[in-house]
């Protein structure tokens, strides 16, 4: 009987525990990863680099995967590992850097590597040969974007390049597209464009052989002609928009919110400093609270932060600390000590995005949610209980 009862507290992992956590939603994760499948008409490849966007990276992928994800994709090795660590069993594809020393350690954790230029693609197969087992790579191209990917005018003679090496088993071609949030920007078509002559010129005998892939979440939604057999789609999964001038499929929504609590309320005196640097001063008698809250867990140390108390917004004042910040609570005389106060996400009827968040920060979501500290607590609902 205690023992059951034991499981049962550890299981609903009460939110009583915490100063601030994340309330992440596995449900909506997945439904948001079906809706892109139907968007797209292909497969989709969620992007769970960063810890998923910030939302968890093991739990999140067990989810898509259960889901019928066949692929994921990570920027580094290391995140691939994890996944491997976690019980992800289906492909997965490092887009970034990965060190010749880990190739061998890739081979046998079956991760697909990227290839950009010769000397990496020398060095893997090196690696790869000393093992006697092929690396599995996708060879990415740049075709406009300026980071990673061989140079255009070398792609054909690289692609055969790695065609013809024995130690390198070459199953996809990628590109990254620098602006399909911008879809006026006219630079995506040219990139498309791009690609496609590159495709043709290589001349594969049997394409169909080779996973081929551009869209990134905005490229999938705003320019369905860079579909091809696969797209990556990160933000969108997570329920966020790419940028203001590409909209969402309907029923795409968020899946994390992000919360604290009101830990202490008192009242200060006229003239009275308010946190580190009295950047905040009491203009008259005024009702303060301390949220439980800070710059350690990635609200950024800026003016013109605001939470929701109530179902109302109430302004963050003086200088954010690390653990915690103080709020303007003079038109909310009921709120009170153990209130919870919303940092991302809904209370009754309003509602703070990661991209308004974004938007006072002067910043992407994106950047949002990848600074989620991994102090906070990643609380799933349902999962954990909460219903
Ligand atoms: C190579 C690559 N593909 C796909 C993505 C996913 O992008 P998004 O989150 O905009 O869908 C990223 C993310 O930055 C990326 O670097």
């Amino acid at each position: 009987m205690i023992i059951i009862s034991l499981a049962f507290i550890l299981t609903l992992m009460p939110l009583d525990n915490f100063g601030t956590w994340l309330e992440i939603d596995l449900d909506r994760i997945e439904e948001n990863f079906h809706i892109l499948e139907k968007t797209a008409g292909c497969r989709v490849m969620p992007v769970v680099k960063a810890n998923a966007y910030g939302h968890g990276l093991e739990k999140v992928a067990l989810r898509l995967q259960t889901a019928g994800a066949q692929w994921f994709g990570v920027a580094r090795v290391e995140e691939a590992m994890l996944l491997r660590e976690a019980g992800i069993k289906t492909n997965i594809l490092a887009l970034g850097y990965t060190s010749p020393t880990r190739v061998p350690h890739a081979i046998k954790e079956n991760v697909t590597l990227t290839v950009y230029d010769y000397e990496v693609a020398q060095q893997y197969h090196a690696q790869a040969e000393a093992i006697s087992t092929p690396v599995k790579v996708h060879a990415k191209i740049d075709t406009g974007m300026g980071r990673l990917g061989i140079q255009r005018s070398e792609a054909v003679k690289f692609l055969k390049f790695l065609g013809e090496s024995p130690f390198i088993q070459l199953g996809g071609i990628f590109t990254h597209f620098a602006r399909a949030d911008e879809p006026g920007a006219g630079t995506t078509q040219q990139q498309l464009e791009r690609f496609n002559a590159i495709l043709d010129q290589a001349g594969f005998a049997d394409r169909g052989k080779l996973l081929i892939h551009a869209a990134n979440s905005a490229g999938t939604l705003a320019f369905p002609e860079t579909r091809f057999d696969i797209v990556r789609s990160g933000i969108a999964v997570f329920g966020l928009p790419p940028s203001n001038a590409v909209s969402l499929p309907s029923g795409i929504h968020p899946a994390l919110s992000w919360k604290t609590r009101l830990i202490s309320v008192k009242t200060l005196p006229p003239g009275h400093g308010v946190s580190y640097g009295f950047k905040y001063i009491t203009q008259k008698e005024e009702r303060i609270g301390v949220i439980a809250v800070g710059y350690g867990d990635g609200l950024r140390r800026m003016p013109g932060n605001q939470v929701l108390i109530r179902g109302t917004k109430a302004d963050i004042i003086g200088n954010v600390c690390m653990d915690q910040c103080m709020v303007q609570l003079d038109h909310l005389p009921e709120a009170q000590i153990g209130d919870e106060v919303v940092i991302i996400g809904a209370q009754n009827s309003a509602a703070i995005t990661a991209t308004d968040v974004a938007t006072r920060w002067g910043t992407i979501n994106y950047e949002v949610i990848c600074g989620l500290a991994s102090r906070m607590p990643r609380y799933y609902l349902k999962l954990n209980g909460y219903d």
